[in-house]
């Protein structure tokens, strides 16, 4: 098991020097409880990793994974880029004090206003389509704005079909057969294109594919620089580096990823003569995914045709497992290394059928009143959650050194209701 699970003298989990019992007593469930140092190491563990084999190499974390300002501001200090999706995420992203010049918008079917928005943000601009170059050129003040293009290299891999952002079905990226006339298209209509970009899916932690990826992305950078006569500041791999959920899975193995990853990079640098343009990778998961925990208090234990056990999260709290079938580790806060004694169904509170965290999961006695960790809840955890059945958004804490920080207050119900108007003409 590849989980670092850390208890107490009295057995209890802790998380971040914590104990869980007594963040979920004061905080309330469902309750996410985030692992500063945590984060930090991942950071630093990707950072050295890559960096001691290629200098020059940037990691742009890839904020739709987590957006809390807090966990944004840790990566801010760590020295980390962005990569956003959104002129929400750019928004936040300067709030956390990052740089202009360390943001690369990659937004896919966006509208002019949110071009401009990208613009006027200072932000680099990586394109997804020719129709995206085209209305960029259109805006005046889009002169002299960085941009590169997202390429789909025909390689996708990832932990599900709705997470695999490479090949024919994919929606993303120009093609690699139209890379060369785009990148001299672009540099027609006025611009400097100084990088290039892919993305191939997220939950990788096979190293194939996404060695794949790279050669691919290496071999049309080559081409554009022939043909299109461009001069790449940065190539970017995106994100998608996976983390293993499941007792089964194992931890890629980083170091050996990066040499692998930056021999390949710096032999094709060679091959094409390229330069020694910065290496960008965009993790979102891998920086933050095992540095959070989602506490959920069972209420209910059920003998219906099945055992289950019904907690006070559910899908509009933690979306994986319901949409994508996704795995995440449960244990007992009060006992997380106790021997499984049963199979049981691990259900939310969201009334639909779907919504099950686990199904026969294999778990030790667990009574009403126990607190539950749901491990690996730090990314697209909150920032996929919602508030379905009216129920108000969960609270976020940070914790470092035995210190907690509410980062994101519990919403209230009055939350569910702000910005909604009820027309004058019903009310009686
Ligand atoms: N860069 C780009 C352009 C992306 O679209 C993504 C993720 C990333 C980087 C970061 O990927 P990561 O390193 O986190 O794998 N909701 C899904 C994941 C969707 C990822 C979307 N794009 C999940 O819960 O598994």
């Amino acid at each position: 098991m590849d989980f670092d699970l850390k208890t107490n003298e009295k057995g209890n989990l802790t998380i971040g020097g914590t104990d869980a019992l007594e963040l979920a007593d004061q905080y309330k469930t469902p309750l996410y409880v985030i692992d500063e140092e945590r984060i930090k190491y991942n950071y630093k563990r990707l950072y050295t990793a890559f960096s001691s084999y290629y200098s020059d190499f940037k990691i742009f974390y890839a904020c739709k994974a987590n957006t809390n300002l807090a966990v944004m501001k840790i990566l801010e200090n760590e020295g980390s880029g962005i990569d956003a999706v959104s002129p929400g995420e750019i928004y936040t992203s300067l709030l956390a004090g990052f740089e202009p010049s360390r943001i690369l918008y990659t937004g896919n079917n966006v509208t002019d206003e949110e071009l401009k928005f990208a613009v006027k943000s200072g932000v680099r601009i990586n394109l997804d389509s020719v129709s995206q170059l085209k209305r960029l050129s259109k805006i005046p003040e889009a002169k002299g704005t960085k941009i590169s293009f997202r390429v789909n290299p025909m390689v996708g891999a990832g932990h599900h079909d709705h997470c695999i952002t490479g090949g024919p079905l994919s929606k993303f990226g120009i093609m690699e057969e139209e890379a060369v006339d785009v990148y001299k298209m672009a540099k027609d209509l006025g611009f400097k294109p100084i990088g290039i970009h892919t993305h191939i899916g997220s939950g990788i932690i096979n190293p194939e594919p996404f060695m794949l990826a790279v050669r691919t992305l290496m071999d049309i950078s080559g081409k554009v620089k022939e043909g299109a006569d461009v001069k790449f500041d940065f190539i970017d791999f995106g994100g998608g580096i996976g983390i293993p959920y499941t007792p089964e899975e194992r931890k890629l193995d980083i170091k050996d990823f990066a040499e692998k990853i930056t021999t390949l990079y710096q032999d094709k640098l060679s091959e094409y003569d390229l330069g020694k343009p910065s290496m960008c990778l965009e993790p979102g998961r891998y920086l933050v995914g095992d540095a959070s925990v989602l506490l959920t208090r069972v209420n209910t234990i059920k003998q219906s045709y099945r055992k289950f056990a019904g907690v006070d999260a559910g899908f509009n709290t933690l979306l994986r497992p319901t949409m994508y079938g996704s795995y995440h580790h449960i244990v007992l806060a009060e006992k997380p290394l106790a021997e499984p004694t049963q199979k049981i169904d691990i259900a939310g509170d969201v009334c639909e059928s779907g919504d099950l965290f686990a199904r026969d999961r294999s778990m030790p006695e667990v009574k009403e009143g126990d607190l539950l960790a749901i491990l690996n809840a730090g990314a697209y955890a909150f920032s996929m959650s919602s508030q379905y059945n009216s129920r108000p958004k969960a609270a976020e804490v940070l914790v470092s050194k035995d210190v907690s920080n509410i980062i994101r207050e519990r919403e209230t119900f009055a939350d569910l209701l702000t910005k909604q108007n009820v027309p004058v003409r019903l009310l009686k």
